[in-house]
């Protein structure tokens, strides 16, 4: 350190300071100078250790400098803020007078919607809400359901197999949730089990690999199809607000005897519309009286209990409701879909 090589560093330092033109690069040169491990900190440890004639001048000089850069670093500081602030009034960046940001909400998926509304209804007639995992067991899946191995019905259900030794699948149905229930729950009783369910199907417009199902189970006494009517027509009651007629057709199942399809008037035309494809019917759900076979191998004696079931196809009834074309929608994440709900 010498009176010349202080005089460099000033102007060195001094020449970085006028050509900054960001608070933070001047920060950076702040510290560099000026900072606890600085240049001139530096210089200033040395001082003591220098010949006794030199450290006064020496001394002197290092602290003059340093507060001549002290101020220099001060000055731009502030004229770089003033510019800063002078830049966003003129730019019209900031306007202390617009309303804030308008907090984004979320709205309720309308599956969930369709679903929470069926559920109170069935809850409000004495029914639980059951739930199942979406791996399931070739048992649960298949053969408690009187699908045993090879049987033809499997064919209809693509099925996702996992790659594990024990047979499990992505469940094609919510109709396990049947077999878990009597599993789990001593007849008398009456549970509805809403999830999603999976096929291995190329998708179009009424087609998804992914989509929803609402299943109904009952057990009790003498259960009839008289019973399994009057709770479809309370069902159909609930979602579309007022009576529909419906119609029972023949429909196979083969954990259901007898099995049928149930549809009901259509609820958007007099004279046949697109919905109903000119029918004026529009298929509602499969259903049936649960199958002896079912009850058994769930340890149920079907000679004192007797039951029906039924699977409704929520993405299906979710569609009919809101007025949507293509299932695909339902799950495919689009913002400009979902924000309509
Ligand atoms: N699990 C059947 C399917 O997805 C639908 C079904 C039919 C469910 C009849 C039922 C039933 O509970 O009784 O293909």
């Amino acid at each position: 350190m010498n009176p010349a090589e202080i005089d460099s560093t000033r102007s060195q330092a001094q020449g970085e300071i006028d050509a900054c033109s960001d608070a933070a690069a001047l920060k950076e040169i702040e510290r560099k100078y000026l900072g606890k491990s600085g240049v001139l900190a530096g210089w200033l440890t040395r001082i003591p250790s220098l010949p006794a004639a030199e450290r006064p001048v020496l001394g002197q000089a290092v602290n003059r400098l340093k507060k001549e850069l002290g101020e220099q670093v001060a000055a731009r500081a502030a004229a770089l803020e003033k510019a800063a602030a002078e830049r966003d009034a003129t730019s019209g960046t900031f306007d202390p007078t617009l309303p804030p940001a308008r907090l984004e909400r979320g709205t309720l998926h309308p599956l969930t919607t369709l679903t929470r509304e069926i559920e109170d209804l069935f809850v409000s007639m004495g029914y639980q809400v059951a739930d199942g995992p979406e791996i399931e067991t070739d048992w649960n899946n298949f053969q408690a359901l009187n699908i045993p191995p090879d049987h033809p019905a499997r064919d209809s259900q693509d099925t996702f197999y996992l790659k594990s030794a024990g047979r499990l699948v992505l469940r094609t149905h919510t109709s396990p949730v049947q077999i878990r229930s009597l599993a789990r729950l001593a007849p008398p009783l009456r549970v509805i089990a809403p999830g999603k369910v999976f096929r291995h199907e190329a998708t179009d417009a009424s087609h998804e690999h992914t989509f929803h199902q609402l299943e109904g189970l009952v057990v009790d006494k003498h259960v009839s199809v008289a019973h399994l009517i009057h709770s479809m027509k309370t069902l159909l009651r609930g979602i579309f607000r007022r009576d529909l007629e419906i119609r029972l057709r023949p429909g196979f199942f083969p954990f259901v005897e007898p099995g049928f399809e149930l549809d009901a008037r259509c609820p958007f035309c007099e004279n046949g519309c697109s919905v109903c494809k000119q029918t004026r019917w529009v298929e509602l759900l499969p259903c049936g009286l649960v199958h002896p076979n079912v009850l058994s191998a769930c340890g149920v004696d079907p000679e004192q209990w007797s039951g029906f079931a039924f699977g409704l196809g929520l993405s299906r009834l979710v569609m009919l409701r809101f007025g949507i074309n293509d299932v695909r929608l339902l799950l495919g994440g689009d913002l400009r879909f979902l924000e309509q709900f």
